[in-house]
């Protein structure tokens, strides 16, 4: 039994244009214009009783001619009635196969002229709703939210394809993406083994882990306040983890006449410190394989001594007589930049780790804490990184997501669970390639290739950000699922526009008109691509980011002269206590 039957009082009219892109109807039934608003549902007859294509209404025009000519000099058709515009999205069918009453995203044939086409709504609609939910079980579902057509119909993804193949959330500020994101690890925490690493860049998610009812797990990178005794959850990414590239992308000047031989030294020395480790840890195999780049402790203070015996270090010449060192001097302004880095307390979680941050089996424990799985460990890890300099931002991401990546690339197949970064504010260290430097540019890519390759490692990314149109390009366009919220910029809304399909893209023009907490969904996750109202995440899980009330607030609240003296010390001691 169909649960969608239309009778005359549905009907609109017929279809009298098709492309790959667009259908046009016709209205033919009187006062049927009235009854329709773009982001209605449409069904379009098939030449197979059963099949339907849905489609929603993009564009609803008046007859005449003249006003049409004017607004819509790029349409390559001539609206001469009452018509409308609409966009296919996938076929209904009554019965497919051994199934009954099943929606699927995509269209195997187009509509004929002269199909008719009739209006979703009343009871059909709730039907059709109720199809677009059945499949999924109800406490697995990644629920966001209401579709605004029907509000009591549940706007769920499929948490597969979501996760699948990367994902970004993009808005203005305070549109609600931050709580958004906190929605969908809310949804997620009800699965056993859930996956998720969140870089939090202003500490805004420390509620999920921290609250009265906690989901995650709390890492924090180390500020200037955490060096000396830093507790359990407190992390530091010693310097030996980063690569050759990463390093000196930090200290090396480009400009620098001497930076051929700065990087040269540095080279062998770092290598032979790792392979003295190694060594020492009877790791015969893999110290036959090892390279510069292998995440290997060594000692800074060692690495300091041999550059500075190169710097001074003179040679003996022809009859004994001492002349200039191969190096003498060459290394100096390097090794002025290395001391600056380890002596400034704002680089302390990469260059004054504690002790136990230099031992070989450091590395797999932190890794385990991330990615691993123990009793009781939540699997959703959010890291604050609001201590982080703004300068080294780049680096830490990038290294802390090579690291990650790199652990499930070198896992067996069989042993890998899949992992999800979540990158909020995505813009800070994911920038457009041009406009990088040298030290965003390794960041990028280690994030770039993620993008590109993650898939097959079970590894993705959810960027999150308030300027699409600052991120990087390559990372965007590997994204498969959009949640799009108010975006009001020109630019950032064409950069939104070309990553959607061409049948999609006049929505666009709705996103400067959401209000807060509304989105239009599209991509593979959602079979229906059009506007959500998102889920408010429990007040248990809200960010802290709440949308100051600045008019009443100048009317209550009066500013406090000791939390001003509290401040001062907390910039000083860039710790906030
Ligand atoms: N789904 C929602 N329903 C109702 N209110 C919401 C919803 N989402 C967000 N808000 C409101 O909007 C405010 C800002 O939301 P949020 O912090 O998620 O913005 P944002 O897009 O992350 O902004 P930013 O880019 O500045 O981080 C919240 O404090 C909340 O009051
Ligand atoms: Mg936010």
């Amino acid at each position: 039994m169909p649960l969608m039957t239309f009778s005359e009082r549905d009907e609109l009219g017929q279809v009298t244009y098709v492309d790959t892109e667009h259908v046009v109807v016709q209205i033919t039934v009187e006062d049927a214009l009235q009854k329709i608003r773009v982001g209605n549902i449409v069904a379009l007859e098939t030449s197979k009783v059963h099949e339907r294509l849905i489609a929603i209404v993009d564009k609803v025009t008046r007859k005449y001619v003249e006003e049409i000519e004017e607004e819509d000099e790029e349409d390559p058709y001539i609206l001469p009635f009452d018509n409308i515009r609409v966009n296919i999205i996938g076929t209904y069918y009554a019965a497919l196969g051994e199934k009954k009453n099943v929606f699927k995203r995509g269209v195997d044939a187009f509509p004929r002229i002269d199909s008719k086409c009739f209006l979703i709504s009343g009871v059909n609609l709730q039907q059709f709703m109720s199809i677009l939910c059945k499949d999924i079980v109800p406490e697995k579902r990644l629920k966001i939210g209401a579709f605004a057509i029907d509000k009591s119909a549940d706007a769920a993804l499929d948490g597969n394809k979501f996760f699948q193949r990367h994902a970004a959330i993009l808005g203005s500020t305070g549109a609600g993406k931050s709580w958004c994101v906190a929605t969908i690890l809310e949804r997620a925490s009800a699965l056993k083994y859930t996956n998720i690493v969140v870089f939090d860049m202003h500490g805004e998610y420390t509620k999920l882990a921290k609250g009265a009812d906690p989901i995650a797990e709390y890492f924090k990178i180390a500020g200037p306040g955490d060096i000396d005794s830093p507790e359990h959850n407190i992390l530091f990414l010693p310097y030996w983890l980063l690569n050759r590239e990463e390093l000196l992308s930090m200290m090396l000047e480009r400009g620098d006449q001497n930076a051929p031989n700065q990087a040269s030294r540095f080279t062998l020395h770092v290598r032979n410190l790792k392979g003295q480790t190694l060594k020492k840890e009877n790791r015969e195999d893999v110290y036959n394989t090892f390279t510069v780049d292998s995440p290997i402790p060594f000692e800074m203070k060692e690495l300091l001594r041999l550059l500075k015996k190169d710097d001074t270090d003179k040679n003996i010449g022809n009859g004994g007589k001492i002349v200039k060192g191969d190096w003498e001097g060459k290394l100096t302004r390097f090794i002025l930049r290395l001391e600056s880095k380890k002596e400034d307390k704002k680089y302390g979680f990469m260059f004054q780790p504690p002790d136990e941050a230099l031992k070989y089996d450091w590395l797999s424990n932190m890794l385990c804490k991330l990615l691993g799985y123990s009793d009781g460990q939540k699997g959703i890890k959010i890291i604050d990184f609001s201590e982080v300099p703004s300068d080294v931002m780049p680096v830490v991401t990038g290294t802390l997501a090579r690291l990650l990546y790199n652990v499930q690339f070198w896992m067996s197949q069989e042993k890998r669970t899949p992992f999800t970064l979540i990158c909020d504010e995505a813009h800070l260290y994911l920038p457009v390639k041009e406009d990088a430097d040298a030290v965003q540019k390794q960041a990028l890519f280690n994030f770039e290739r993620i993008a590109k390759e993650g898939r097959k490692y079970g590894v993705s990314i959810l960027a999150v950000s308030q300027r699409p149109s600052d991120v990087s390009k390559t990372i965007l366009s590997q994204c498969n699922n959009f949640i799009v919220l108010r975006l009001t910029n020109e630019g950032d809304k064409s950069v939104i526009k070309n990553l959607l399909p061409d049948s999609l893209r006049s929505t666009v023009e709705l996103l400067p008109l959401l209000d807060v907490g509304e989105a239009i969904v599209v991509g593979d996750a959602i079979l229906l691509p059009s506007k959500v109202l998102l889920d408010k995440p429990s007040e248990n899980h809200q960010p802290v980011s709440a949308t100051k009330a600045f008019w009443d607030e100048w009317d209550k609240k009066s500013p406090d002269n000791a939390a001003v003296f509290a401040a001062v010390e907390a910039m000083r001691s860039q710790h906030r206590g």
